[in-house]
């Protein structure tokens, strides 16, 4: 190689790396394990049934869920569901004594309504043990329709819904860092939020929240406890904190639930928000104990609910660069799973 060649200086990548972000050692990984433990302990029902509410609403919506999979099922058998029925009963009447009657209990009282229906148009026997009081309840719900049961789809109409280039609006959504500091319409977040809500959760329990900052002051304040929004964040037009409300988690095996059931929501989120034009930009909350206590002693999030991560939405100029963020290809992703 000819002397005039320039070669890269040696570094000491291990150093580089160490220095590139703040390392834990094993009593510092420690406690911010313990406080994400402690937080899960304190708000799920893991160890001991909250009362709350909200817990109480998330027990009814996985029992009464186990009843609408079995209606939308290919093969039902009469009377299945057996054990659920009679504590979603009892906790659909509880939560309308304590005064939240809400999303939880009517899709249970729909799931009831559709369960006697599934059988009596069948001519199915209902369950011996509860008929009478499977009979009582539907009878003072006559004349009120409420939502949940099973929904009738067809291909046809699937088919028609996805007649639309899907590559081409994944392949153009892109984070966005370039913004015209537009004023982001309240209703665009809002309907975001409506589509986004769409999205599975594990039970059907709703577990998803979103605290959104509209005013500049606001947001910019917000920011400060963000890192990576540099450049750009002060030219968004709204920031979203996407949440998850822990007391709608039951068993230990969902500890970690809260992470996808909160990610995924906040990518359906950036793609409805793609969908009205909008640009965003997902905004890391990868932080530790301390910074998270910080964020929650200046703004109103709940000791219950989990940051999953910000989002910034703004509008686009009309013209912009985005990171190119190559991808590799699908085999470094897709491979089959085999028997060890
Ligand atoms: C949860 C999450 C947090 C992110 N946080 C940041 C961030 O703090 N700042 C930023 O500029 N980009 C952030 N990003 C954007 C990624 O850098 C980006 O998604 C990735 O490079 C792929 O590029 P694309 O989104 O343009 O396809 C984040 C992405 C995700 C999924």
């Amino acid at each position: 190689m000819p002397d005039s060649v320039i070669r890269p200086q040696p570094v000491d990548l291990t150093e580089a790396r160490r220095n590139y972000t703040p390392k834990a050692d094993l009593a510092e990984a420690k406690r911010n394990y313990d406080y994400d433990m402690r937080r899960y302990l304190k708000h799920s029902s893991t160890i001991d049934v909250s009362q709350d509410p909200v817990a109480l609403a998330a027990y009814l919506t996985s029992a009464y869920h186990a009843i609408e999979k079995g209606l939308a099922m290919e093969d039902t058998r009469a009377g299945f569901g057996l054990d659920k029925i009679r504590p979603i009963l009892a906790a659909i009447t509880e939560l309308e004594r304590v005064g939240e009657a809400r999303f939880a209990s009517e899709g249970a009282r729909g799931c009831i309504q559709s369960y006697v229906r599934y059988h009596d148009d069948r001519a199915l026997p209902l369950p011996a043990e509860f008929e009478d009081e499977l009979r009582a309840f539907t009878k003072d719900m006559a004349g009120k329709t409420f939502p949940g049961g099973a929904t009738p789809w067809t291909r046809k109409q699937i088919e028609a819904a996805t007649d639309f280039d899907f590559s081409r609006f994944i392949q153009t959504r892109s984070s966005v860092r370039h913004y015209t500091g537009e004023p982001v319409a309240p209703e665009a977040i809002e309907n975001a939020v409506r589509l986004a809500i769409k999205s599975p959760k594990v039970c059907n329990r709703e577990m998803r929240r979103v605290h959104v900052a509209y005013e500049p002051e606001l947001r910019n304040q917000l920011l400060s406890y963000h890192n990576g929004n540099r450049g750009f964040g002060h030219k968004l037009g709204a920031v979203l904190v996407v949440t998850v409300d822990l007391r709608e988690f039951d068993t230990i095996g969902e500890r970690n639930q809260g992470w996808i059931d909160g990610g995924l929501f906040a990518m359906s989120l950036v793609y409805a928000l793609h969908a009205s034009r909008l640009g965003t930009c997902m905004l890391n909350w990868s932080e530790d104990c301390d910074r998270d206590k910080q964020l929650r002693e200046a703004f109103v999030i709940p000791d219950y609910e989990d940051v999953i991560t910000f989002i910034g939405v703004g509008h686009m100029p009309e013209e912009f660069e985005v990171a190119a963020s190559p991808s590799p290809d699908i085999d470094r992703v897709l491979s089959l799973i085999s028997l060890r």
